[in-house]
């Protein structure tokens, strides 16, 4: 059932070009101009008239949502708040009647996202489910929808769940930003070009496993790491820095590179790693200056840069090189390297990768 492969996770890592593709089949094809999200059809305008979207979600899910939130902002214009959705519920929030709530859920079953779009339900907001288990709770309670059809996610550390999720928002994103006509026609095509080439960019990610074993060996025995991204590979970051905390039980944390210099920086030595998602974009020059700010005080740099960067390998103790994309849909390759350096280094430290200790698959009870 694992299909060769010796654990969960590292079947459903190596699974994402195929769950990826298995996402957009049916819904896009580039090559005609075309996008189709059944499940939208009904409640498209009330997007695109929308004042606010509202994300809620939890874990890996909630990260997806924030890298929906840039997406969202860059593409429609529509200003975009993501909530933890164990906050959202307990605050009395600000709702009114037709605003749109977006809850995302691999499991559809979290006991805070539920609650909290019973809530949203209540005060007269309009549901938007993203969900991968077909019929949980969270797609049922959900007034419209579109499944990540990513198929089931076994290990605990969500994985080919979080790409299938971006993969339909940045879907949902690119609808409702044509309809709206808040991007040019050329954008919007060059977009589901280079959405419908992830697959295969992916799969070059994939391919550098061996040499991110190779890292994962001289890193394993760290007592913390940090992972610094901006702009579209901050919440990356934050989901590098989960997925390590949760299955090796190495303490980490995941930072806007440029918030460094608020605090975090105090903590950087000899000792410590820290990972940088610096793929070439808007934020390239900022961030290699944040490179720069953590050698010069003798911190171990492992940069995950596009394929050909020529600057930041002269800076970083090891890189990680990967295929270039548009910036927006990064995050659909930046994470891989992540995935599999936590995969390694959990192996290595001889953790149950695919049940973590303390934690459970889908969170039924708050
Ligand atoms: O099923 P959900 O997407 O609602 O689950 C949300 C979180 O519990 C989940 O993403 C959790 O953080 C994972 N263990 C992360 O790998």
């Amino acid at each position: 059932e694992k299909g060769g492969y010796e654990h969960f996770m590292l079947k459903e890592i190596f699974e994402q070009p195929r769950s990826i593709s298995d996402c957009m089949r049916g819904r896009l094809d580039a090559n005609r101009g075309h996008l189709v999200l059944g499940g939208l059809r009904e409640y498209i305008n009330k997007i695109v008239n929308a004042d606010r979207i509202l994300i809620v979600a939890c874990g890996t899910s909630w990260h997806a949502g924030t890298v929906a939130e840039y997406i969202f902002e860059e593409f429609t214009r529509i200003p975009v708040e993501v909530e933890y959705a164990s906050e959202f519920r307990y605050r009395n929030p600000i709702i009114k009647e037709g605003d749109v709530v977006i809850a995302i859920s691999q499991s559809g079953e979290t006991a805070d996202t539920l609650a909290a779009i019973e809530l949203a339900k209540s005060k007269g907001a309009i549901i938007f489910g993203v969900c991968n288990v077909v019929g949980s709770s969270i797609a049922r309670a959900s007034h419209a929808g579109s499944y990540t059809h990513a198929g089931p996610e076994i290990g605990v550390a969500s994985t080919k769940a979080f790409t299938a999720q971006v993969t339909v928002l940045t879907m949902v994103a690119l609808l409702v930003a044509h309809r709206k006509g808040s991007i040019t026609e050329a954008r919007y095509h060059e977009l589901l070009t280079d959405l419908e080439q992830i697959p295969v960019k992916v799969e070059k990610a994939l391919a550098l496993n061996k040499q991110i074993e190779y890292i994962a060996d001289i890193f394993k025995d760290a007592r913390n790491f940090l992972y610094l991204g901006r702009g579209y590979n901050f919440p990356v970051a934050l989901e590098g820095a989960l997925k390590l905390k949760e299955i090796s039980y190495i303490h980490a944390e995941g930072y806007p590179a440029a918030e460094m210099k608020h605090g975090p920086i105090a903590l950087i030595d000899e000792e410590m790693p820290v990972v940088f998602i610096a793929t070439h974009d808007s934020s390239y020059e900022k961030i290699v200056s944040n490179i720069q700010e953590v050698k010069a005080r003798k911190g171990k740099v492992i940069a995950v840069v596009t394929e050909g960067d020529t600057l930041i390998p002269k800076m970083a103790d090891f890189i990680i090189e990967v295929p270039a994309t548009n910036e927006a849909i990064m995050p659909l390759i930046s994470v891989i390297p992540l995935q599999l350096l936590s995969y390694h280094i959990a192996v290595m430290r001889g953790c149950n990768v695919d049940q973590p200790r303390n934690l459970a698959k889908s969170v039924t009870v708050e």
